[in-house]
């Protein structure tokens, strides 16, 4: 006999009975549930996390969500909301339990496949024991019926400001980069397992609800009224937003008949209207440059607070009213490929959004301003990154995500690899890495693997100077 050390023999034996499984399951019909010895599902539990580096607890494993319907009523004097998420998702393993992520509000009932089902809570994991314990593979439906007042969320990754729910004199946002999406619905909170929605907002009059995708219906109740809004792409929770306020409405048609539907306060100037005024334009720049636009609608909503920040939310960015310039609708407007249709695998590889953002609003800047323009650009991000001594974007750590370091370095890295691999193999590596990643994840070594293919280049070098190495690179140039 072979002598094994003992976690060998443990995992051999495993390995034995998996087969043994296999092997009486080829033959036989699946035993019914009721017979399967219950220790043995006991230990089906989903994993409390998705493995992010960063944030360890954000999303949950054994399950993929297929869709979210979010039905809330919301009342506008305290802000207290009233309803149902309803999630439809499939087993990726057998689950006798599994979580989702939500923080705050009080849950009134909990469903799975319609019967009821056990709950605990621990901070922001929901643990949900369903009656009957779920297969490998099957589709299921879990209901979460809820009330209360959601708080907006502290987020290490944005020490700066609370994220989620936000509350503002004309009425409600939310921007939940990075966490944030677990303080109004429940959710597999990480942008690994993106979904499609449906959101049923029910406010009183003449509050206006803007969300992500296409306005399908408006139901009318008298005194309230229901705003239909349907997401049929997939969408990382992060992304997910509604937005309630007296809005003045602006619609209008991009390129290729794509609507437009611009939501401003009500007191909006004329120089705010303007500043949207070359969305249409930009539109089909960033088509013509990667790839059409990936989703079925395109906006904005305008916040008339002092909220200094802007979110890519998918089909709807959100803009603070210190973001109101050209830069900035097209930082946004290029996230919807690079953050929002290609998203990140973890948060580790927010340069990928942010350096691509970055850098795709500068070609804007080159395109509207020309070659001298954009070069003077480039030297002056270069000159900040080199008196900041901007260190490397490719693995922050939490603190780090939003910091200039992902923004201005990530994008001199892909300026950088512009130079190095000539313009016609650089727009061919954006286009080969969005059309392989549209509409999923990719992670830093997927676009570097792209890189190295399009260029037929060894890149290894290249990307560890900019994007590990704590040294700032040699200003990009042509060669
Ligand atoms: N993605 C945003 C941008 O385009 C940054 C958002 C940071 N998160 C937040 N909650 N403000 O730059
Ligand atoms: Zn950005």
């Amino acid at each position: 006999m072979l002598k094994l050390p003992s976690v060998f023999a443990i995992i051999l034996t495993q390995l034995l009975l998996l087969l043994a499984g296999c092997q009486a399951n080829r033959a036989l019909p699946p035993a019914p549930l009721a017979v399967t010895p219950s220790v043995a599902l006991k230990n089906n539990t989903g994993a409390a996390g998705l493995g992010d580096p960063l944030y360890p607890t954000l999303g949950n494993g054994g399950y993929d969500v297929l869709h979210y319907t979010i039905d809330l009523a919301v009342d506008m004097q305290s802000h207290a909301v009233t309803g149902t998420t309803t999630i439809r998702a499939e087993t990726t393993q057998a689950l006798s339990s599994f979580n989702l992520d939500f923080q705050g509000l009080q849950i009134q009932k909990i469903t799975v496949n319609a019967a009821p089902a056990n709950f605990q809570r621990a901070a922001s994991e929901l643990t949900i024991t369903p009656a009957t314990p779920l297969r490998n593979g099957e589709q299921f439906t879990t209901t979460v019926a809820y009330h209360g007042i959601p708080r907006a969320i502290d987020d290490p990754g944005v020490p700066f400001e609370k994220i989620g729910w936000l509350v503002y004199q004309p009425g409600i946002f939310v921007i939940s980069e990075p966490s944030g999406a677990m303080g109004w619905y429940p959710v597999n909170n990480h942008p690994l397992d993106k979904a499609t929605y449906t959101f049923r907002i029910t406010v009183a009059k003449p509050y206006i609800v803007a969300a992500n995708g296409l306005l399908q219906a408006t139901f009318d109740q008298g005194d309230t009224r229901t705003y239909l809004w349907e997401m049929r792409n997939p969408m990382a929770s992060y992304l997910a937003t509604i937005d309630i306020a007296e809005f003045k409405v602006v619609t209008a048609q991009g390129p290729h008949q794509l609507p437009l539907r611009n939501y401003f306060p009500p007191s909006a100037s004329q120089k705010m209207l303007a500043t949207f005024d070359t969305t249409g334009a930009m539109l089909q720049f960033y088509s013509d440059l990667i790839a059409p636009f990936p989703f079925e609608a395109y906006g904005a909503v305008v916040l008339d607070d002092n909220f200094s920040t802007a979110l890519e939310a998918q089909t709807l960015s959100i803009f603070g009213p210190n973001t109101l310039f050209d830069a900035a609708v097209a930082h946004e407007l290029s996230h919807q490929w690079f953050g929002d249709s290609v998203s990140v695998k973890t948060w580790r590889d927010i340069w990928l959004n942010e350096g691509f953002a970055t850098y795709l609003e500068n070609l804007w800047v080159e395109h509207t301003q020309g070659q001298a323009a954009f070069a003077a650009t480039m030297h002056n991000l270069y000159k900040s990154m080199k008196d900041q001594k901007l260190g490397p974007p490719g693995s922050p750590d939490v603190q780090g995500l939003f910091a200039p370091a992902t923004y201005v370095r990530g994008a001199l890295t892909l300026h950088a690899l512009r130079l190095r691999v000539g313009d016609a193999n650089f727009f061919k590596i954006l286009r080969a890495y969005y059309n392989r990643y549209q509409y999923g994840n990719a992670a830093t070594a997927d676009f570097i693997g792209v890189a190295e293919e399009v260029s037929g280049e060894q890149l290894d070098n290249f990307f560890n100077t900019w994007l590990y190495a704590d040294a700032v690179p040699p200003e990009p140039r042509a060669p």
